[in-house]
């Protein structure tokens, strides 16, 4: 009797040992979708795979995402200090330029995309999250509404010492929006993380009376 009932359970007990293979791990998940990730996509012209690479704030940011778990406080210090370093400050001092050429670069979507060349100068794609100008009526939302700027964040004159924080401020934004916000949806225009980021230009928004202007 006793050795009947130990066979009944032997399938029951395979079935607890093989648990493990039978429901994936959240880390097997993980792996799966990379690989996933990583097949679906092929190397072609300067764009490579090495795009797919997740940093530490892309990964964090990520989790925390996915989870509904925000980050803690300590690690978005971390990452905003780590990205912070990355900005490169005007050499010159000079933090405002063209902006007819910030506007150019704001409408430009062009660079780093696999029919671009290693030499193709960079568009920012602003217009895809920001509303500029007024007259450019083709813009996405998922950045603020960036019209009258400086007006918004009470800078009449962007040569003024009272303007001054708000514009350095806006050139680090543009550089690493990370160094102020963790887990900024908006691009690291500047950062090395970017390839060919040594030849963009980075603006900002073109409602200033001059735009800021960054050759690197
Ligand atoms: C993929 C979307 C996206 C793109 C492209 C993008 N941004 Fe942003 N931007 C955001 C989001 C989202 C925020 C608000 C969250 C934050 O501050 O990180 C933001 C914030 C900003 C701010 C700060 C606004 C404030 O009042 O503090 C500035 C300035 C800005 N963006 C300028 C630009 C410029 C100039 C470009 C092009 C070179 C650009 N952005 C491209 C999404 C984007």
């Amino acid at each position: 009797m006793k050795r009947t009932a130990a066979f009944a359970l032997l399938p029951l007990t395979a079935l607890m040992l093989s648990g493990c293979t039978l429901f994936p791990s959240a880390a097997d998940h993980d792996k799966a979708a990379a690989d996933t990730l990583k097949n679906s996509f092929q190397a072609r012209g300067i764009a490579k795979l090495d795009r797919l690479t997740q940093d530490q704030a892309n990964a964090e940011c990520a989790t925390a995402d996915a989870t509904g778990k925000p980050l803690d406080e300590k690690m978005s210090k971390v990452i905003e200090e780590a990205n912070m370093k990355t900005v490169k400050w005007p050499t010159d001092g000079k933090f405002l330029g063209d902006w007819k050429e910030g506007e150019k670069i704001a409408q430009s979507g062009r660079g780093l995309t696999w029919t671009d060349t290693a030499t193709t100068e960079n568009g920012g794609n602003c217009y895809n999250c920001h509303q500029i100008s007024k007259e450019e009526i083709s813009f996405g939302t998922l950045g603020p509404s960036l019209y009258n700027y400086g007006k918004l964040r009470g800078v009449t004159d962007p040569n003024s010492a009272g303007g001054k924080a708000i514009v350095e401020y806006t050139w680090g934004k543009l550089w690493n929006a990370r160094a102020y916000n963790a887990c900024s949806q908006m691009p690291r225009v500047g950062a090395p993380a970017r390839p060919g980021v040594a030849r963009q230009q980075v603006t900002t928004p073109p409602r200033w009376p001059q735009a800021t202007g960054v050759s690197c």
